[in-house]
């Protein structure tokens, strides 16, 4: 067996003991500081350790191990994703580019420059809201604003950080005062293209730009049985008119994707008028102008439904990314090893969005999606085939084994 076959074979037995590390007995959910994924972080640590690297970990949660490079002092290289992952996740999302940069490596052996392997604490932002916290943390963009963050309970994410333990004898890892090589993240494609294709792996052109926000609708909260319809002022249905004004505006421009992926209402009973509804809204569109022009329609909307209901409504942006490209010579550099793998130079862009953002503020970028069985993913049957991974490992590979030429 060759050095790559057996590196993928454990690479896919990586994946399913990953993904049994879980907050939620039966179903796969780990978030940014949770149980679950500080023991996530442990297990990718003993796995760096047994390569013969050095693991450190900062006071986001992110764990990363470091392979000292054989030539000298060189600006280090970063391969990476994320730990974290939905509520009910797929196995595959984030692990695969941990998984796979660890699994590289073992084939290769040591470059001339020196390796980071990255696991970020939180891409998903499912506690927060806020995403990318991780890989925000380590190039120096997460600052006192963000940390009066809080999540759904109310904890600020600096009491987040605080509480677990992470800030005492934590390494700062601050990119963005060091020159790096680049970061270069494989990740599933989360879509359906490559299937269509039939090809296994491509590279990515750019990653779409986002916002998320966090919706507010203030109300009366009463007797269901006593109060006459006509003068409630029942946050729920203004809510619900928000949602389906959210759904027309996303299906206005084929480029758009609007969503609500979370709600919460007070009192919740059966027998109360909603007094109080706070919702999220994930906002994405390729082009940041078209993004903002469109949001900015969209609040109007909810600010008329407000009222004409009678609600106060309240919204708060929780984040904005714009739309980052990958760059072009790393991106050349991925599309040779690709064509060694499948013959051809797939590009695609990413509507997900993924760590990468991140660090480009601090230095170039690059990524590889690797095909997902119907594009399915953020769902328990997401799925990437043995020898699909296999191909994005062999792509990683050729492209280390290319760098560490020149
Ligand atoms: C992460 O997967 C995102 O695109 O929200
Ligand atoms: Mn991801
Ligand atoms: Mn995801």
């Amino acid at each position: 067996m060759d050095a790559i076959t057996q590196a993928a074979g454990q690479l896919a037995e990586r994946i399913e003991a990953l993904g049994q590390v879980t907050d939620t007995p039966g179903a796969l959910t780990r978030t940014f500081l949770s149980p679950a994924n500080l023991a996530a972080a442990a297990m990718v640590s003993r796995w760096m350790e047994e390569l013969g690297m050095t693991v450190e970990h900062d006071a986001g949660g992110t764990i990363r191990g470091i392979l000292a490079g054989t030539a000298g002092d060189l600006p280090p290289l970063l391969l990476g994703s994320h730990l974290d992952t939905v509520i009910d996740a797929g196995k595959y999302d984030g692990a695969l580019g941990v998984l796979t940069a660890l699994a590289a490596l073992q084939v290769t052996g040591p470059l001339p420059f020196p390796v980071h392997v990255l696991g970020f604490s939180d891409e998903e932002g499912v506690r927060f809201h806020a995403t990318y916290l991780g890989s925000r943390a380590c190039v120096g963009q997460l600052g006192t604003e963000a940390m009066e963050i809080r999540d759904f309970a109310g904890v600020s994410l600096a009491e987040a950080l605080g509480k677990e333990g992470w800030n005492e004898g934590a390494t700062r890892f601050s990119y963005e005062d060091s020159a790096c090589l680049a970061y270069v993240e494989l990740h599933i494609e989360q879509g359906r293209v490559l299937e269509e294709l039939g090809e296994a792996v491509c590279g990515v052109s750019a990653i779409c730009g986002q916002s998320r926000l966090a919706v507010g609708l203030i109300g009366q909260a009463d007797h269901a049985g006593t109060t006459p319809m006509e003068i409630r002022r029942d946050a729920l249905a203004g809510a619900a008119a928000c949602i389906l004004a959210a759904e027309r505006c996303g299906r206005s421009d084929p480029l758009l994707v609007a969503t609500v992926g979370k709600l919460d209402l007070r009192p919740g009973a059966s027998n109360a008028i909603p007094g109080e509804v706070k919702f999220t809204l994930d906002f994405r569109h390729p082009d940041d102008a078209c993004r903002e022009r469109l949001l900015g329609e969209l609040l109007a909307e909810f600010e008329a439904i407000a009222a004409d209901r009678g609600l106060k409504l309240a919204w708060d942006l929780v984040q904005a990314n714009p739309a980052v490209p990958c760059d072009p010579g790393l991106t050349e550099r991925l599309l040779d090893a690709i064509e060694l793998v499948t013959g051809g130079r797939r590009l695609l862009p990413s509507g997900a969005g993924h760590d990468a953002v991140m660090m480009a503020t601090a230095m170039p970028v690059a990524m590889v999606f690797v095909r997902c069985r119907d594009g399915l993913s953020h769902h328990p049957d997401e799925y990437a085939s043995p020898d699909d991974m296999a191909a994005g490992l062999r792509v990683l590979v050729g492209f280390l084994q290319d760098i560490s030429k020149s």
